[in-house]
């Protein structure tokens, strides 16, 4: 029997490439629920996927269904976009925590593996230089600074997941994104200013004419992991050979594109201009720097620095990225210009 899965959140920039990946790279089956299929495409005729429009907090029998019908659940539907932690956290907590604690007990219950996503955010402020799922502490700032209450939603899940698997012996894996990019991160047409994370940001400033905004200077770093590397290390883990990722926690990112929000700025620069019909947008664009008050407003705090330690994805899934920072920015500029999303008439349902 084919394996079956579960992807809550299947048309979001993870779940749209990860049910893609499942269909075109493997045998197995996927089932999806979202609340939209703009980023599914073509995937949504395959035989081996099913598509069901409907929201998580509402279509609550067809879930407990699907949990039980499925083997492996991977529930991704989230906030995850800095400026509305600090604009709506109540939202935040009630979809990115509350809903989906409701699929995590649906998962103990019914003992079914449970794929969930961590966050880079979980460590928060923590000063070690890399990062390690087993030793960093977790670091959080006051609560008025409402940014954290993503990072705290996904930390306490994460506790509550590793709880079942000490009590109940549930079957998980959790892992950590740090920073993946690439193409239908965000909509590039419908990024307004603090809407997007700051990789789709900068895409639409320079698409649009607009000035990049640096906020605090771009001092701050991160490590830029292009998607399809993510994904292959999803797909270990959900294929999970021998049990190699079954009740662990794996960073998902690229230490060796730890650069900073500056550096990112002109690289993106340099990205249009080595596109000939669009190296205009490259000599008009213009950075500059704003203040993280300004941009975010009071109850924002920012990270400077987060590498992740890789060795247990090393170790365990065998697994490493292999997209440098550069290219993972000409192979999401390549996506655009070859769908037509920088031509001047692009419309926002194109995204
Ligand atoms: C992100 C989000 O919380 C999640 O997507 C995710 O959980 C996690 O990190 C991750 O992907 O690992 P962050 O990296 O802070 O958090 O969010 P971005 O919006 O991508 O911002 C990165 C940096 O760019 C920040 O320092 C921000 O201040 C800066 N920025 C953002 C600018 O300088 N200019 C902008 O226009 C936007």
């Amino acid at each position: 029997m084919p394996l079956k899965v579960l992807i809550l959140g299947a048309n979001g920039f993870i779940g749209s490439a990860l049910t893609e990946a499942i269909i075109d790279r493997t045998d197995w089956e996927a089932y999806g629920m979202d609340i939209a299929d703009n980023k599914l495409g073509e995937v949504l005729g395959k035989p081996r996927f099913k598509f069901v429009e409907g929201d998580i907090t509402i279509n609550k029998e067809w879930i407990e269904y699907h949990v039980r019908k499925c083997d492996v659940i991977v529930p991704l539907v989230a906030i995850a976009n800095p400026s509305q932690y600090v604009k709506d956290p109540l939202r935040v907590f009630e979809l990115d925590f509350e809903a989906n604690l409701t699929i995590v007990r649906l998962c103990a219950k019914y003992k079914k593996r449970l794929i969930f996503p961590s966050t880079s955010e979980v460590y928060g402020m923590c000063p070690d230089p890399v990062l390690d799922e087993q030793n960093s502490n977790l670091v959080y700032g006051p609560i008025h600074k409402q940014r954290w209450i993503y990072a705290n939603s996904k930390q306490l899940l994460d506790r509550v997941i590793f709880a079942y698997g000490v009590r109940d012996n549930l079957d998980y894996t959790l892992f950590r994104p740090f920073n993946w990019i690439g193409p239908r991160l965000d909509d590039i047409h419908e990024a307004k200013e603090g809407s997007s994370r700051v990789f789709t940001q900068f895409l639409a400033n320079v698409f649009h004419g607009l000035p990049i905004r640096l906020v605090d200077g771009g001092r701050q770093r991160r490590s830029f992991t292009y998607i399809d590397d993510a994904i292959e290390a999803l797909l270990r883990i959900i294929a999970n050979k021998d049990g190699c990722a079954s009740q662990q926690i794996f960073n998902i990112g690229n230490p060796q594109s730890d650069v900073s929000v500056a550096d990112l700025a002109n690289a993106i620069v340099e990205g249009f201009r080595a596109i000939p019909e669009y190296a205009h947008l490259a000599d008009t664009a213009k950075i500059e720097t704003v203040a993280a008050e300004t941009y975010y407003g009071q109850y924002y705090q920012d990270i400077q620095v987060r590498v992740p330690a890789i060795h247990q994805a090393a170790e365990k899934l065998g697994w490493k990225p292999s997209t440098d920072f550069n290219t993972a920015i000409r192979k999401t500029l390549q996506y655009h210009v070859r769908r037509g999303d920088f031509m001047p008439d692009a419309s926002a349902d194109n995204s």
